[in-house]
């Protein structure tokens, strides 16, 4: 009895957490529970303090007064500010654990697939700066393979696709590690501007980007849209400068976003033709995994798997993936190397 309640005690002490840095979300997952945290990666900032972060902090994207500033940290897929990633870091790990200093915090941080030494390191830091005593990077795709199931740490080829906000991940893994991948400087966000301007060109109609992101998850078809499904889109008429409300076919946003899709599929084939037979061959029979918000995209593997000729399959939870993956990673760090700070 007395060794249970010392192994309790001893639990008070640690705790573990897995961070998804991402582009367009952060989510933090504590095993055993789940994800506890999933906010839009903005910082809302008054004289250089955190005001708010996340979803209050987005609400302010491009609405804010003058000596307020709201900011995304993370931009592309990079750190583009290291001071204020590191204090959104803070804010988000600070809402979900009360950090003090005898707490033994261990933190596994998700970075972009060819994320170089210096931005490694910057994350390192900001994980340490905020409380963090050991942190541990693990290349997303690598974490969204894991999330997904697939058995990396086997000498079997798994191919992901993590579509994310800002970039899109294209990887080959075999033993726990990459063998061959490549970043797409597209994502998500680029679907959206894509519709807005097509909107603009066509109809004269401004609309905002986020507009522009409701019509994609509402109404926005890789293929095969639903011939009668259409979107209203409201903005403000181009000629007359008033506001204006604008019915549009389904059909004509899955054809105004085709070329990011063209892109992603030429993309995916590129990958695949470099990849040594054997592990072709397990991709083959295994098919194409899709993860990150960019999955939810509706017929996305229909589309991609009539584009590449090639089973392509969304995961469960394409948000969630990535995160969950890096947290059961934490099981087995002894078996994947990485980085440690
Ligand atoms: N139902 C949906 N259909 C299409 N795209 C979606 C849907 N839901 C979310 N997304 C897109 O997913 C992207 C964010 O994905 P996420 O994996 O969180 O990105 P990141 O890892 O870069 O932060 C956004 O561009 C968002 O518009
Ligand atoms: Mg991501």
């Amino acid at each position: 009895m007395k060794r249970k309640s010392r192994r309790i005690n001893f639990r008070f002490w640690q705790k573990h957490m897995a961070i998804d840095l991402g582009t367009t979300n952060t989510l933090i997952y504590v095993p055993r529970k789940g994800v506890v945290l999933q906010e839009p990666s903005v910082v809302a900032l008054r004289d250089g303090a955190v005001i708010a972060a996340g979803e209050e902090a987005y609400r302010m994207l491009g609405r804010t007064p003058v000596g307020i500033k709201a900011e995304r940290p993370i931009q592309g897929g990079v750190i583009a500010d290291f001071d204020l990633t590191r204090k959104m870091l803070q804010h988000f790990i600070s809402r979900v654990v009360k950090v003090y200093p005898m707490l033994k915090l261990r933190a596994i941080v998700t970075v972009p697939y060819g994320t170089t030494q210096v931005e490694r390191r910057a994350v390192l830091t900001a994980g340490k700066r905020a409380g963090v005593k050991e942190t541990y990077l693990i290349e997303e795709p690598i974490a969204a393979a894991i999330g997904s199931g697939l058995p990396v740490a086997e000498p079997r080829g798994s191919f992901v696709v993590n579509f994310g906000g800002g970039v899109t991940e294209i990887a080959a893994i075999s033993l726990g590690g990459i063998v061959l991948a490549q970043s797409l400087r597209q994502g998500g966000e680029t679907i959206d501007e894509t519709i807005m301007r097509y909107i603009n060109r066509r109809y004269r109609l401004d609309i905002g980007l986020s507009t522009a992101e409701e019509a994609k998850r509402l109404a926005g078809y890789a293929t095969d849209p639903p011939p009668e499904l259409t979107y209203v889109f409201r903005g403000i008429n181009l000629y007359s400068r008033i506001p204006d409300t604008l019915e549009v076919k389904a059909q004509e946003i899955t054809e105004a976003m085709e070329p990011v899709l063209s892109n992603l599929a030429t993309a995916i084939r590129q990958v695949f033709e470099q990849i040594p037979p054997q592990l072709a061959t397990d991709v083959m029979n295994d098919g194409i995994l899709l993860a990150g918000g960019g999955a939810l995209l509706k017929n996305l593997d229909l589309y991609l798997s009539r584009q590449i000729n090639l089973p392509v399959y969304v995961v469960d939870d394409p948000f969630t993936c990535a995160v969950r993956g890096a947290s059961e990673a934490l099981r087995y760090l002894d078996r994947l190397e990485l980085q440690r700070g």
